[in-house]
């Protein structure tokens, strides 16, 4: 059965939510599931703006063809051609073999790689600045190259000031009747979960969205829909200001994480009295884990919340140990940038943790690292844990903002 929901006149959401799949993109842990979101616009032509993803696409088709009725349909605008949005399309044009497909040339080129089917002949190329009028409506369309992949593009209806943002302004998270942010507790219920979307899946691109953010700071935007997560048509200024901290790699929050990789407890042992210095010292905004057990995107999301990371970590193999260094990469790959790290290593013969943790974190930009590592040999001493709290007392000082 269909189920749908208008969200402005003529204006309906057609998409669905899965609350099956383990992880998005099998990578990321889903826990809230996700939402697919599609949009129809039923105007003297009728327009589709995306698609779906496979799982979903029953319930997506019997939402379009309830609303359809006996109309056809005319345009589907293609924003993006990931296949959690693009899957259905090929479906799509056999239920409806005269839809005009409306995408930029990297879209084109990305149909014939992902399809077997020669679908040109349904194809309308635009580009930058381009217009689609639909009758009442009139679509304008924004390229927003790697944001996050190269043939992204977002489309503004001008008539009602209504921006398709893409991936942009997405959030992990099934849809739960309320299709609007202002309908949840946004900030309470879904942040986390927004970051963590950003972080992980456009992290990387910030600049690229800082490019877009240009681009729709020029737009009256009256309405926000993106491919997942609520619609925003309140304070959607709040949630732009989140996105222009995290696309300049910007710490949301002054605080410290404490990121811990520990075989026996003992570096535990040394995060744990660094932790405790840290609150003697008057710092509030703490957050401490264990990095074998938490899926590392959390973690991800946590240090661009942060302002100052702490990594402790033991040697394993001559190496890091491996959930740390496994996020220590996931970092660097999202180009974290413009953060204070302090390192704590630990080795029973040979600690190598902290040399080959502060080598990466080189190779990163705008990373300042706490000269001093903490070095220890198996478990802290009274020198260590002398050592823990003058780290700590750095970290304050550089949090209120004092020199040392
Ligand atoms: Fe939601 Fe980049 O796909």
């Amino acid at each position: 059965m269909n189920c749908t929901r208008q969200i402005a006149p003529d204006l309906y959401w057609v998409g669905a939510s899965d609350r099956r799949l383990a992880l998005f993109e099998n990578a990321y842990p889903i826990p809230r599931g996700i939402s697919y979101n599609a949009y129809l616009a039923l105007d003297e032509k009728t327009v589709l703006l995306d698609t779906v993803d496979q799982a979903v696409s029953c319930q997506f088709f019997e939402n379009l063809e309830h609303l359809l009725g006996s109309r056809s349909l005319d345009y589907v605008i293609v924003n993006h051609m990931e296949p959690d949005h693009c899957a259905a399309l090929r479906e799509l044009v056999l239920r409806y073999p005269d839809v005009q497909i409306v995408g930029n040339a990297k879209t084109q080129a990305m149909i014939g790689q992902f399809f077997d089917a020669d679908l040109s002949r349904n194809f309308l190329c635009v580009k930058e600045g381009d217009t689609l009028c639909s009758g009442r409506r009139a679509y304008t369309f924004v390229m927003a190259p790697m944001v996050h992949w190269p043939e992204t593009m977002v489309t503004y209806e001008t008539s009602e000031k209504i921006l398709f943002s893409a991936d942009a302004f997405g959030t992990f998270g099934a849809l739960n009747g309320n299709l609007f942010a202002d309908e949840v507790d946004f900030a309470r219920d879904w942040l986390d979960d927004a970051r963590r979307y950003y972080t992980n899946i456009v992290g990387k691109y910030g600049v690229q969205v800082q490019s877009l953010l240009k681009k729709a700071a020029g737009l009256e935007i009256r309405l926000l829909c993106p491919l997942h997560g609520p619609i925003w048509r309140e304070n959607i200024g709040w949630f732009v200001e989140k996105y222009q901290r995290w696309g300049t790699w910007t710490p949301e929050e002054r605080g410290v994480l404490i990121a811990y990789g520990s075989v026996y407890g003992h570096t535990q042992n040394a995060a744990e009295i660094l932790a405790s210095g840290l609150a003697e010292k008057g710092v509030r905004n703490i957050a401490m884990y264990d990095v074998s057990g938490i899926h590392p995107s959390y973690l991800v999301s946590e240090a661009f919340r942060f302002s100052h990371l702490v990594l402790a970590s033991s040697t394993y193999n001559n190496g890091i140990f491996t959930p740390m260094e496994t996020f220590l990469l996931d970092l660097r790959a999202h180009a974290l940038q413009n953060r204070t790290v302090a390192l704590i290593e630990n080795g029973t013969w040979a600690p190598q943790s902290g040399r080959l943790m502060r080598e990466i974190l080189a190779s990163m930009k705008e990373i300042s690292v706490l000269e001093e590592t903490v070095s220890l040999k198996s478990s802290v001493k009274e020198p260590q844990r002398q050592a823990l709290l003058a780290m700590a007392a750095a970290l304050a000082a550089d949090l209120s903002g004092n020199q040392q």
